[in-house]
């Protein structure tokens, strides 16, 4: 497992922005695995959720990354597997913070809110930037202890 795979997942509303930043993290030789879906036919967030939640706590990639209309209902979704800390972002700031301060494990983007431009920045500042530690350390256990 390392830190340049990246797990990817979408249901219909997201498939295009997925394919994207597919492409965008393959152009800087990073190794994005696209677990679905792969058109636009309608499927269900939180089963596109639920795939990727698996993948990412049996170790096959350090982090994710997951679309949806708005980037809430598959959030809502993933954050019910224990271990995983998806963070719902629409910026820059959002998304760096939730690695800084949450060391959020996935990051989840909206597709009918976010542009493609937009949500390539939001992954890159969440690809690059380490969880601080610190007292944030205290309370990302307490997460783990609900
Ligand atoms: C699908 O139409 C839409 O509801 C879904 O992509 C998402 O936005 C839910 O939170």
């Amino acid at each position: 497992m390392t830190l340049s795979t990246i797990l990817l997942a979408s249901d219909h509303a997201g498939v295009d922005l997925k394919t994207a930043l597919v492409n965008a993290l393959e152009e800087r030789k990073l190794e994005p695995i696209d677990l679905g879906t792969h058109d636009h036919q309608s499927v269900d967030y939180p089963d596109m959720a639920d795939k990727l939640a698996h993948e990412l706590i049996s170790g096959k990639a350090p982090r994710g990354l997951l679309i949806c209309g708005t980037g809430i209902g598959i959030g809502i979704a993933a954050n019910r597997h224990p271990g995983v800390r998806a963070a719902t972002c629409h910026d820059v700031t959002t998304a760096r913070l939730a690695r800084a301060h949450n060391d959020a494990n996935v990051l989840c983007l909206g597709a009918r809110v976010t542009g493609v431009q937009v949500a390539l920045d939001c992954l890159d500042a969440f690809l690059e930037t380490d969880f601080a530690g610190g007292r944030h350390q205290r309370r990302v256990d307490k997460l783990g202890a609900i």
